[in-house]
């Protein structure tokens, strides 16, 4: 197993150019399923992620080649049943489900369990299959969805932290090949539903309103081959602004979308920070000194969970008290105790974060639990003095490319090591 051995306190300078989006990507290569013919998707990430989803279609009977950042896929014959063990592995690979159910009229996927940072149910989802005519049963860890007959209809995803990005996904592609029209109600506004549906669009597929609370499908007989560009990832480009913040640097940020961010660049502005735009070019530095910001996760176009834990830590280098509420999974805080490790003082209360900031960090030997936990740590261990560990690197792999390569570029002592 890989770490990343970091020797803080480097302030970060230079471009970096931002990747595919991540959550756009794996819904969109999901969505090829519902064609037979060829898909070519460019600018995808190289990620786990992204090899474990063309691992999953290649289950399905798809033939996949990645080459340069495009994907290409063809699923000719479509195969009822998939590698489970590698569905299980994965839980975005529940958005393979609507595809599934939408060309074959019936899916089976390995019911996801509860992941680091909460309990993540799929009954939204379900609820949607369900207003569309299927059958739903739980048999053994696997949940099947089969419907004779596919039929629009109306469906509320609204749930108990808001929409569900991947269950809006889910339905939306489900309803593409529906008889008639679906109204979805409460569905998720991320900009990664409206990739996916542009992508369905050019595929012949009849939706609108994506990115609006409604979104309208009417259900078309066929859809063809399509060619798509992903996304820049607006998650990694709120990382390495926050890595140019904590580190007192400068950075710019190349193929970014900035109307992807507002919420992440007016908490940063709020914070002290300066964010200097230039066409899709962002250029991140202090602006004297920080101050301290109170954050509170929300669905699009709230703050996003995603960034919450790398926002923690420029917090925790900010004099004075932020707090943290995290409203979208109940425990995403394990970041927490080990930013402790390298002298962070924060107390969690309920679904609050109290930092209070402005000690120096002093690196440590540290473990990644979860993506967006693991993008923190890195960015405390290139702030921090001394040198700091960053083991189980596995979770960063899953959703940052070359995050190594680009952080040395930009001036980062940083490498990667077996784990010791
Ligand atoms: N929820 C339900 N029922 C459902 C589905 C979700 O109650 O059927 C709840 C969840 O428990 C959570 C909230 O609704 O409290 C939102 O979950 P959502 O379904 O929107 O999350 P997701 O679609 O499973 C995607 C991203 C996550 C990101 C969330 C929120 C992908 C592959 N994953 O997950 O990304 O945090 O949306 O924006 O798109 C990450 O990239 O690190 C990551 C975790």
């Amino acid at each position: 197993m890989d770490s990343l051995l970091i020797k803080g306190g480097v302030p970060l300078h230079g471009e970096v150019t931002i990747s595919g989006a991540k959550n756009a990507v794996l819904p969109i290569m999901a969505a090829t399923l519902l064609t037979a013919e060829p898909c070519v998707i460019h600018r995808v990430p190289d990620l786990s992620d992204v090899k474990f989803m063309g691992e999953i279609l290649t289950s399905l009977g798809a033939t996949v080649s990645f080459n340069g950042g495009t994907f290409k896929v063809q699923t000719r014959k479509i195969k009822d049943v998939g590698d489970y063990d590698l569905i299980r592995k994965m839980r975005g690979s529940v958005c393979i489900m609507g595809p599934l159910l939408g060309r074959l009229r019936h899916a089976t996927v390995s019911l996801p369990g509860g992941c680091i940072i909460g309990a993540r149910p799929i009954n939204l989802h379900l609820k949607g299959f369900e207003a569309l005519g299927a059958k739903i049963s739980v048999e053994s860890g696997y949940v099947h969805a089969r419907a004779r007959k596919l039929a629009g209809a109306d469906v509320f995803l609204g749930g108990r932290a808001g929409s569900t990005v991947l269950g809006t996904a889910n339905v939306m592609m489900a309803a593409a090949l529906a008889d008639g029209v679906t109204r979805i109600e409460s569905a998720a506004c991320e900009p990664e539903v409206v990739d996916l549906a542009n992508f369905l669009n050019t595929m012949g597929a009849r939706i609108i309103g994506a990115g609006s609370p409604t979104i309208t499908v009417t259900g078309v007989k066929t859809l063809h081959g399509a060619e798509h560009e992903v996304i820049p990832d607006r998650i990694e480009a709120a990382t390495y602004a926050l890595a140019a913040a904590a580190t007192d640097g400068e950075v710019t940020l190349l193929g970014a979308r900035p109307d992807h961010l507002h919420a992440v660049l007016d908490k940063l502005r709020d914070a002290g920070v300066k964010v200097a735009r230039n066409g899709t070019a962002l250029t991140v530095s202090r602006n004297g000194r920080l101050k301290p910001v109170d954050i509170t996760t929300l669905p699009y176009s709230g703050f996003p969970t995603d960034v919450q834990a790398q926002m923690m830590v420029l917090m925790t280098l900010t004099p004075g008290i932020s707090i943290i509420t995290e409203r979208i999974f109940e425990s995403r805080f394990m970041h927490v105790s080990e930013l402790a490790r390298l002298g962070a003082d924060i107390e969690i209360e309920g679904p609050s974060a109290i930092v209070k900031g402005g000690k120096p960090l002093s690196g440590a030997p540290v473990m990644a639990s979860d993506l967006r936990a693991s993008a923190a740590l890195v960015i405390a261990g290139l702030a921090a003095r001394g040198s700091t560990q960053v083991n189980r690197v596995y979770h960063l792999d899953r959703g940052y490319e070359d995050i190594d390569g680009k952080l040395r570029r930009l001036g980062a002592r940083i490498e990667r090591v077996e784990e010791t």
